[in-house]
């Protein structure tokens, strides 16, 4: 797989995903969306990979949304097309099965604020900013930021950002809840490498159902949702890795997860 607009290195379970396109400070355009889309499908079966971070080339932007000047003579049809194609790759993104950090390095804005939010965890440099400035141009979010943003940290909140499209520094977004943690901007992979290094230190067969387990779980009842939480809790006692993670506890010594 040849990739244009960003670099994946892979090392220790890691897939290092950078989208490189610095021209435009990382905005995403079709062929971006395209190869995201690609890279993430196969991620899904790559053994290789454990868990994927996500960043963006340079020490500005994380990604600065969605490529303005591609978008300018879009008609209604083709805003559509994109928008469409935008969210399907915000939801594979969200669905894959591995888990995904977002290490965010710099402005996270539009699109690219809506890419972050469909990771799983953002981890965030003390220079980046999040905000959702589409009003400015005269549209709305167009890959899930009037959903996924509202959902994350309320109706007021969301509103007052999409509205105001005004942007946030990386304090206000973790104390909101967009961000988990802010980080220097120089650690900020090394420590997203170290947080994904505990994560492959578990048993992955827990990490990938506590995942589907949140995200699916939100969109029921609290019932349903806790109901559904039940059966994966005892589909784990299906696993080597529950075997191994509680004779470890009670025999004193660190488990050996293989991910079975
Ligand atoms: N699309 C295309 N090009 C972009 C871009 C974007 N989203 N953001 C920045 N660029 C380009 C600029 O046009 C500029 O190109 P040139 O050097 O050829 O002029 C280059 O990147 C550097 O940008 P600036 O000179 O503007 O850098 P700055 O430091 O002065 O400002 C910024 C940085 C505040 C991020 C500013 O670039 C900006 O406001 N960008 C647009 C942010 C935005 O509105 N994003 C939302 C897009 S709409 C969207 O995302 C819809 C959706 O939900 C799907």
């Amino acid at each position: 797989m040849t990739q244009k607009n960003m670099h994946v290195e892979k090392s220790e379970g890691i897939a290092l995903v950078t989208i490189s396109r610095p021209e435009a400070l990382n905005a995403l355009n079709i062929a971006t969306l395209l190869e995201l889309q690609e890279l993430f499908k196969a991620i899904e079966t790559d053994d290789a990979v454990q868990v994927v971070i996500l960043t963006g080339s340079g020490t500005k932007a994380f990604v600065a949304g969605a490529d303005i000047a591609a978008m300018q003579a879009f008609s209604a049809l083709e805003a559509r097309h994109f928008a469409k194609l935008g969210h399907e790759v915000m939801r594979t993104i969200e669905t894959c099965v591995k888990p995904v950090i977002a290490a965010v390095n710099g402005f996270a804005l539009g699109g690219g604020c809506e890419l972050a939010l469909s990771c799983d965890i953002r981890l965030v440099s003390d220079n980046a900013k999040f905000g959702q400035p589409e009003v400015n141009l005269g549209v709305i979010p167009g890959f899930g930021g009037t959903q996924r943003l509202a959902r994350l940290v309320g109706k007021g909140r969301a509103l007052e950002l999409i509205m105001t499209g005004n942007m946030i520094k990386a304090d206000e977004a973790c104390q909101i809840g967009i961000a988990n943690r802010v980080v220097p901007h120089d650690q900020l992979l090394e420590m997203a490498k170290d947080m994904a290094r505990i994560i492959i230190g578990k048993g992955s067969y827990a990490v990938r159902l506590a995942k589907e387990a949140v995200r699916n779980g939100l969109e029921m009842d609290l019932d349903k949702a806790n109901q559904y939480e039940a059966e994966l809790f005892s589909l784990c006692f299906a696993s080597a890795d529950q075997k191994e993670g509680m004779a470890a506890f009670l025999e004193k010594r660190p488990a050996v997860f293989t991910g079975q």
